[in-house]
């Protein structure tokens, strides 16, 4: 199967709604297991920054219902890969927070920070992408 990548930042519309990215995250894993899509989105409570992969056209029918979110805005598609391999492969969408989040820990999600985002990521995981990560941390609001 030929994988295709797509990475993107955008905008929360502020303020943030308590529950938000808890639904946005279930609707993503059950919408993504069903699509063969898989991925990580890292949210500082004002930017997100999504990696999506799986079969091009699963992605971007993916892709497509979130940029017509009005969850968030500025949708900025930052990198379209085609013929990669996939990075995520267990994750249907792991999640990693800000540290003044209130999501808890555990269940595939962990604090935004460089260290433990690092360690958590797959092992295997392509430089490229972990300084795509990296580079949203040290922008990152609250890191
Ligand atoms: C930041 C953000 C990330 C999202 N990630 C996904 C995702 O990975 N997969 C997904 O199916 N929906 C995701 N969504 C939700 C979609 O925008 C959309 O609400 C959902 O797919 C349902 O679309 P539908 O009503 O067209 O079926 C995300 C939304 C936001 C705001």
């Amino acid at each position: 199967m030929t994988v295709s990548r797509l990475v993107y930042i955008s905008r929360a519309r502020q303020p943030v709604a308590d529950g938000m990215v808890e639904a946005i995250l279930e609707t993503a894993r059950t919408k993504n297991a069903e699509r063969n899509v898989t991925g990580l989105l890292l949210f500082d409570g004002m930017n997100f920054m999504q990696l999506l992969e799986g079969p091009t056209y699963e992605v971007e029918a993916v892709f497509n219902a979130i940029i017509a979110d009005d969850r968030h805005s500025d949708v900025v598609r930052i990198v379209s890969e085609t013929g990669v391999q996939r990075q995520f492969p267990g994750w249907s969408m792991g999640y990693a927070f800000a540290p003044g989040d209130r999501l808890p820990e555990g269940k595939g999600w962990f604090p935004l920070t460089n260290g433990s985002l690092q360690a958590a990521l797959p092992s295997k995981v392509d430089p490229a992408v972990r300084m795509l990560f990296t580079s949203f941390l040290s922008v990152a609001r609250a890191a």
